[in-house]
């Protein structure tokens, strides 16, 4: 098996870049996808989902790029009981020294007879056939029995059974659906542990779905019965209502180590709150204030009763603290005269190495905003750090040269009125245009100057910070197509972070037409 086994560690199975991204709107860069899967890798998840590689050319490729990066967790990609899907995760993550190919049919009447339209010895079949042919690309197979919450429990354990003869070394029971409750889902691991009888010879996994607000209490009831690994996403995204989150279980995990007789994971909690962030802002799914562990709210404390009980002993309504989880309250100010060794050691304690980012290009942005903010503080530079990651080595086709524009109120007799200049290739243009607002004006010179006539699907702008100096965050998603783009903008004017943020998805939706495009003639010189 691959991964060493202490029977009282809980596997952390984060599939934040296959259950969470399939819900989101836009499909995440591979560029996107690397950035979340280095994050994960540093919060000390034991495996990376990466992806369905047999489901697009562009998740193929994000599954091998994350494949060959990883340093701690183990490279995993999911396949149908169907000989393509398995030999397009064996392909994709052979460069990885060691991978784990999931494979997955459903089990449950309902999938069984109504959409797959097979029979139970069909489908039992199948998964056998699957689980062998998985097993000669890698040593390390996961099986799942999709909807096992709604399987027939004799059927289960058949399967089961079966799985582990061929192979696999995971057994992954999802309630697919969130349908269970916890003294049920617990007694379906009960029972496979009391019936199947070479349950031994593999890891129980559990895969929860959120949909009736259960995912952590059917995961956390899996471990108290013999489960040792939980599948979960970051922020608790995914289908639907979500996934398991990962942060709740892990922190549950910790916190409640004694009652659960010393069960433990080896995810480094102080990471969590970054690791959030980074992926709400890159997946553009902001985290609810209310939050367990990474809302904004998670740690506030409102009522008069609760605060004068906090401020008596912290315990009376605190069980975590923001620090345990890397929320600090310290926060640092810069200013134009700060050097870059402040930029470095301020980057340093929010925990960015120096190899992570190019102090000079961080430093020079840093400037800039300097003197149109005054102050900086330490989550402006985050930002400008993120921003950053997001251009590394992406050569964009339009840039913002300059932008004018007049708004005086459309209640009040003016005509808003934008003027751009736009860097398109190698070429400066410009358009001017009205609008039914300054934004309105401004997104059509856009239109007109990139050529690209897509519609605006989502217009979200958040402050960057707090108080009256935050950064104007601004999130779009634009549809090009009858496919969902995200473009994201960031500036301490709001208009000019709204013109940033279209010409960001303008920038990526060329790159998708130029991949295309070599894709057509790719295969046109084939058929030649
Ligand atoms: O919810 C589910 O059943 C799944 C499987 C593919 C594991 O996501
Ligand atoms: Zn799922």
């Amino acid at each position: 098996m691959g991964i060493s086994i202490d029977p009282n560690k809980v596997l952390i199975f984060d599939t934040t870049l296959r259950d969470g991204e399939q819900a989101l709107p836009q499909s995440l860069s591979t560029k996107q996808k690397l950035q979340i899967a280095r994050a994960l890798d540093q919060l000390g998840v034991d495996v990376i989902e990466t992806g369905f590689p047999i489901s697009s050319e562009g998740d193929f490729q994000s599954v091998q790029t994350i494949a060959k990066e990883l340093k701690n967790a183990t490279a995993c990609a999911l396949a149908r009981c169907v000989a393509k899907d398995i030999e397009a995760c064996g392909e994709a993550l052979k460069v990885a020294d060691h991978f784990r190919i999931h494979t997955f049919i459903a089990t449950s009447d309902i999938h069984v007879h109504d959409k797959l339209k097979k029979s139970q010895d069909d489908v039992l079949d199948m998964a056998i056939r699957s689980i062998k042919l998985a097993r000669n690309y890698t040593d390390d197979v996961e099986f799942s029995c999709e909807d096992a919450g709604r399987t027939p429990i004799d059927y289960l354990c058949r399967m089961v059974e079966n799985a582990i003869k061929a192979g696999a070394t995971t057994i992954n029971i999802p309630d697919t659906v969130g349908y269970t409750v916890p003294e049920e889902f617990g007694g379906i691991i009960q029972t496979l542990f009391d019936r199947v009888p070479n349950i031994d010879q593999a890891i129980i996994s559990v895969h929860c779905h959120n949909d009736l607000g259960m995912a952590t209490a059917n995961s956390m009831t899996a471990i108290r019965h013999g489960a040792r690994q939980i599948e979960c996403c970051v922020n608790g995204l995914g289908e639907r209502a979500g996934n398991c989150s990962l942060e709740e279980v892990a922190m549950a995990i910790k916190l409640r180590q004694k009652y659960l007789n010393g069960l433990y994971t080896d995810i480094v909690a102080t990471n969590i709150a970054r690791t959030s962030a980074l992926v709400a802002k890159i997946c553009n799914e902001p985290v609810p204030p209310h939050k367990a562990i990474v809302g904004s709210n998670a740690f506030a404390h409102s009522s008069g009763i609760h605060q004068d009980g906090v401020l008596k002993n912290r315990e009376t309504y605190e069980i975590l603290t923001p620090q345990s989880v890397g929320f600090t309250d310290n926060t640092m100010r810069m200013t134009a005269r700060s050097g870059r060794h402040m930029i470095r050691a301020c980057l340093t304690q929010l925990g960015y190495p120096e190899d992570s980012y190019d102090l000079n290009e961080i430093y020079s942005r840093f400037l800039k905003l300097a003197d149109r903010k005054g102050q900086v503080f330490d989550y402006d530079l985050e930002a400008l750090l993120f921003f950053q990651k997001q251009d590394e080595n992406e050569t964009n086709h339009f840039e913002l040269e300059t932008l004018n524009v007049m708004s005086g109120g459309v209640n009040h007799g003016a005509i808003p009125t934008a003027s751009v200049r736009l860097k398109v290739g190698k070429r400066s243009r410009t358009e001017s245009c009205t609008g039914n607002g300054p934004v309105d004006a401004v997104y059509n010179c856009i239109s007109r100057l990139t050529g690209i006539r897509c519609k605006l699907t989502s217009y979200k702008i958040n402050a960057n910070g707090s108080g009256m100096d935050a950064l104007g965050e601004v999130n779009v998603n634009v549809d090009y197509n009858g496919r969902i783009f995200h473009g994201m903008g960031i500036s301490t004017d709001v208009i000019e972070a709204s013109a940033l943020a279209l010409i960001n998805a303008c920038n990526i939706i060329e790159r998708a037409r130029l991949i295309d495009r070599e894709k057509v003639k790719e295969r046109k010189e084939k058929n030649h």
